[in-house]
C-alpha cells in the first residue's frame, strides 16, 4: 500500500504522515528533507538558490545530513522552497523517492507532488490543508516554545510567500491530485486530524 500525503507547510501533514506510518506499519519518507538537504548544501557553499546551476551543486550530499536537526530551520525551509523550483533539481531527487515508494510492502511519502508526480498510482492520496492563519499560529507557537524571538506577521508573510512559490512553480507545483481526498485541519486538533486520516485510508482500502 502506497500512501501519498501532500500539502503546504504547517498543515499538519508531517505529523499525520508519521502517525499513518506507525498505524499501518509502513516505512516513511519525509521528502521535504531531501529538498532541505539540497538547500542547506547550497547555502553552505555560498551558492545562489535562485540559480539552477548553483542549486544543482547542492544535490550531492552525504545521507548523514538527512538526520541533522539544522535542516529543520525556517531559513533552510526558505532555501529548500527556492531550489525546488528548478526542474534539474527535482529530477535529481525523483528516482530516490520513486524507489522508496515502490519497495515491497508499501510506504508513506510526505511531500508536495507525491500524488501528482512521484507516485501517481498511489493507493491513497491525502491532500492536507489549513488556512494560512491557522498554519501561522501553529508555527508561531512551535517557535515560541523552542525559545525563539518571533513576530507573528513575519511568520504569516513567510508562509504566504512559500505557498505562492510552491503553488505557482512551473514544474510539479503543489496541488491536489484529481483523485486526492482533501483533509482540512484548520478547525481540528492534531489528534482529530490523525483519526480522520486513518479513517480515510481505511475507507479507501476497505472500498477495494
Ligand atoms: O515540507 P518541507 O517544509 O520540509 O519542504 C520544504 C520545501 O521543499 C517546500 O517549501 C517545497 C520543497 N518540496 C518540494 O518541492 N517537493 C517535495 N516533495 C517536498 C518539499
Amino acid at each position: 500500500m502506497i500512501i501519498a500525503v501532500d500539502g503546504p507547510t504547517a498543515s499538519g501533514k508531517g505529523t499525520i504522515s508519521r502517525e499513518l506510518a506507525e498505524h499501518f506499519k509502513l516505512p516513511l519518507m519525509d521528502t521535504g528533507l531531501l529538498y532541505r538537504a539540497v538547500g542547506w548544501t547550497v547555502k553552505q557553499i555560498g551558492g545562489n538558490p535562485d540559480i539552477e546551476a548553483d542549486a544543482l551543486k547542492g544535490c550531492i550530499f552525504d545521507d548523514d545530513l538527512l538526520r541533522d536537526p539544522a535542516l529543520r530551520n525556517e531559513d533552510i525551509g526558505g532555501y529548500a522552497s527556492k531550489i525546488s523550483v528548478h526542474p534539474a533539481v527535482r529530477s535529481a531527487l525523483d528516482q530516490r523517492q520513486r524507489d522508496f515508494a515502490c519497495q515491497a510492502g508499501g510506504a508513506v511519502l510526505d511531500g508536495r507532488d507525491i500524488g501528482t508526480v512521484i507516485a501517481p498510482n498511489a493507493d491513497v492520496k491525502l491532500f492536507v490543508t489549513a488556512s494560512p492563519e491557522a498554519r501561522a499560529v501553529r508555527r508561531f507557537e512551535e517557535m515560541i516554545c523552542s525559545g525563539e524571538q518571533v513576530n507573528f506577521d513575519d511568520i504569516l508573510a513567510d508562509i504566504l510567500r512559500r505557498d505562492d512559490r510552491d503553488q505557482n512553480r512551473a514544474t510539479a507545483p503543489l496541488k491536489p491530485a484529481a483523485d486526492a481526498d482533501l483533509l482540512d485541519t484548520t478547525e481540528l486538533t492534531i489528534d482529530a486530524a490523525v483519526q480522520q486520516a486513518i479513517a480515510l485510508v481505511n475507507a479507501k482500502m476497505g472500498g477495494r
